[in-house]
Parts: C-alpha cells; structure tokens; sequence
C-alpha cells in the first residue's frame, strides 16, 4: 500500500467507503504498525472496516470478541483438560509421574484461542480483531498492554510469546465506558463519526446497487436531516449506516422508488429501536419529508 488513495480505493473495492481521515488513520496503523483503536457510535462501520481490510490486505482475519466476564482463558489460550487425562491414564504406571506431567504440558493439548493464534500467524501475519473492548472488564484491558505496546505475551505457563509476525490489530469501542490511558497510548486512535449526506449516498449506492438514484439520494437526506441539528434533539438514539442499509434493502423489498411520509411513517422501526423514537418520526414523518 503506498498511499492513501491506493488505500481509499482497495477498501472501496472490497465494499467500503471510508472518509479521508479514516483512511489516513489506517494507513499510518499500517505504515507505523500500531495497533489502531476506533472508537465510534454503534453502527457506523467500525467492525466493517476491520474485515474489509482483511480483504485488501489478504490476511487471515482472527476476531476477539469482547464481553462482560470474559475470561483470559478464552482470549489467549487453555489447555485441553480431557485430552489430558486420557494421556495421564494412557501413561499411568508406564512413565514416572514427573514424566508424565512434562508431556501432558506439550502444545498438542494446547487450545489456543485468538490472542494466542494471532501471535503464531506466520508471516505475513493475520489481521487480529478485539471487537468491542470496552464490554471487557479492566484487568483484561491491564493484560492487553503488554501485546499492545510489543506484540507479546507473558503467562506462567508459557513464558513470553512473541509474535511470529506483527498481527495488523484493530481495536473498536462503543465508548460504554472510558478506555485507560494506558491502552489509548499504545494505539493509533480514530473516532468514528456518521458519514455526511455524500458518503451515505455512496455507501447506499454500493451497499444496495439495486435502489434507484433517486431513493438513494433521497434516504440520505432523510438521513442526514434526522441526524442534523433540526431534528437530532428529538430522538434519544440516532441511526447508523447499518440501519440506513436496511432502510434501503426494506424501501427496495417494498418497490418504493421514492420516500412518502405513509412509508417513512411505516417503516420508522427500521430506523430507529426506541419505541418512543419510533412514535416521534411516524408523527413528524411530513415534516422530515418537507424540508421548512
Ligand atoms: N463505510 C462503510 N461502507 C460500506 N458499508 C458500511 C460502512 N460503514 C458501515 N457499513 C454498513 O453498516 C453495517 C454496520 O457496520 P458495523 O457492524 O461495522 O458497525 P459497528 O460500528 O461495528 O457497529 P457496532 O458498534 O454496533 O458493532 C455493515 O454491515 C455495513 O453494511
Ligand atoms: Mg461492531
């Protein structure tokens, strides 16, 4: 990848849009090789960007994802307790038990899970997903520095494993709670806002090619105006681009080749998940329509 243009244009080409800044941020992720940490409202095509890039980059995407309780075990490796006791019984009066515990320790009853296979990629590395960190608990984010900042890991049992390859890493986050410092320092950081009324358009265009221009154009005004300063006050959450996808997909499914206020009244619970959100556009649908 040699520049920014080349990048903006492999990642279209695989179905994703970005914005400038976003592109500039990956490929200085890349460039630097620094794991990059998005952070951004849900739905705006965090997760997306992550397999998106595995594509250009041709890398083998391993996916993390985070959640309350996880528990390291299932992020970086276990060891395959069954197996081992068929070998210790198999072993039992055969070998001395010293003998046995060394071989009931060998990588072949190793389970690794992602963290783990992402260090032991070969080259030329995969493309390692922590998805949604922010749902993980903070001594799991205090274990992450370590990877973050050198690409290892150190555990008792295995002493400190290094990456085999530099795993491209991407981070996303809900910003449900605050990230430490100390794992923003080691990353690149983007936020991730929602896409203006010409990016939209062209997600639209590329995400549902079968959507007339003019319905397209259209969902990404309404979009836009929902989300802008006249009307974002009046909802609690705002759509993201997947929810303008399925608007789109639904409006297309219907035959709709432009937008009414009786199909935007019925259609309001693709937009939004609020029931009182949901009751607000059905009720302002002609306003929203009719620009004042
Ligand atoms: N820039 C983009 N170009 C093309 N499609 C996009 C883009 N951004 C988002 N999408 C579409 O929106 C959908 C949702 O995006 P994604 O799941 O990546 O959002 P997210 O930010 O990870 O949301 P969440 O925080 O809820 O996990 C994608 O499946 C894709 O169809
Ligand atoms: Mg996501």
């Amino acid at each position: 990848m040699t520049s920014i243009d080349d990048l903006i244009q492999a990642l279209q080409a695989e179905g994703y849009e970005p914005d400038r800044r976003l592109a500039m941020a990956v490929f200085l992720a890349l460039k630097l090789q620094r794991p990059l940490l998005l952070e951004g409202e849900p739905g705006v095509g965090k997760t997306e960007l992550a397999k998106a890039l595995t594509r250009v980059l041709q890398r083998q995407l391993i996916r993390l994802q985070c959640y309350d309780g996880m528990e390291l075990r299932e992020a970086l490796y276990e060891w395959n307790y069954a197996a081992q006791m068929l070998h210790m019984r198999a072993a039992q009066g055969a070998a001395e038990p010293d003998q046995i515990e060394r071989e009931v320790y060998q990588p072949r009853y190793l389970i690794k899970r992602p963290l783990l296979q992402a260090l032991q990629t070969p080259e030329p590395g995969a493309l390692l997903l922590i998805d949604e960190v922010d749902r993980a608990d903070e001594p799991f984010e205090a274990f992450l520095l370590e990877y973050l900042g050198e690409y290892q890991v150190s555990v008792p049992e295995l002493g400190t494993v290094q990456a085999l390859a530099r795993p491209v890493t991407i981070l996303t986050s809900n910003r449900t709670r605050d990230l430490h410092d100390a794992v923003k320092r080691r990353c690149l950081y983007h936020w991730m806002d929602y896409p203006d009324r010409e990016r939209e358009l062209a997600i639209v265009r590329r995400q549902v090619p079968q959507a007339s221009e003019a319905l397209s154009t259209q969902v990404a005004q309404v979009l836009a105006r929902l989300r802008g300063p006249e009307w974002a006050d009046q909802f609690q959450r705002h759509p993201g681009i997947a929810e303008t996808v399925e608007w789109s997909r639904a409006l297309v499914a219907l035959g709709r080749q432009s937008i009414d206020p009786e199909v935007l009244a019925q259609t309001a619970g693709l937009l939004y998940k609020q029931r009182e959100d949901i009751d607000t556009l059905s009720q302002a649908a002609a306003s929203v329509l009719q620009p004042a």
